[in-house]
């Protein structure tokens, strides 16, 4: 088990494809322990993409049950996912492992259906509204090497600074 070092921005390897997973094995399950545990490792972290890790390969999580008052899945581990329908549209503040010191406002999706496979090679289908769909748009993005600071409206008014915090390990967790 390990927690393993997220790329931040200006890092270019943040805007490179992922490519689909082919083998189902223990290296993967391995892998998917270490990038869940990173994921956890950051206080309010609901959702974390391989290639945020340097390793890319289409392979998200997301958990948005810790959050109060939210419906979701619990725990998804999503591999190769496909976003197949999206329906609604919603501005929400988003925020992310690899842009440390901002959060933003993004038009998403209101609910998806969407495919995927799970850690054992089993394909799935979950249809997902709100917090929970917000997250996977957003993972999902980070396979195509999208930000959520390449779908800001406007820099001007839809980018907040986050706190500063003494020390810049808090501030990237937050
Ligand atoms: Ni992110």
């Amino acid at each position: 088990m390990a927690i393993l070092e997220v790329l931040t921005i200006p890092d270019p390897r943040l805007k490179q494809e992922s490519q689909p997973v082919e083998r189902f094995d223990s290296s993967l399950r391995d892998f998917i322990h270490d990038l869940e545990q990173t994921m956890r490792s950051s206080p309010g972290g609901v959702g974390i993409a391989a290639p945020q890790v340097a390793r890319f390969e289409r392979i998200i999580i997301v958990d948005v049950s810790r959050k109060p008052k939210i419906q979701s899945h619990g725990r998804l581990v999503l591999i190769n996912p496909e976003i197949l329908e999206w329906q609604g549209m919603e501005k929400g503040r988003e925020g992310c492992m690899s842009v440390p010191d901002y959060t933003g406002n993004v038009i998403r999706a209101k609910t998806i259906k969407i495919n995927a496979y799970d850690e054992s090679g089993q394909m799935r289908s979950y249809d997902c509204e709100g917090y929970e769909a917000r997250a996977i748009q957003h993972e999902v993005d980070h396979l195509d090497g999208v930000l959520f600071l390449d779908r800001l409206v406007s820099r001007r008014t839809d980018l907040f600074q986050r706190k500063v915090y003494s020390e810049k390990s808090v501030a990237k967790s937050d």
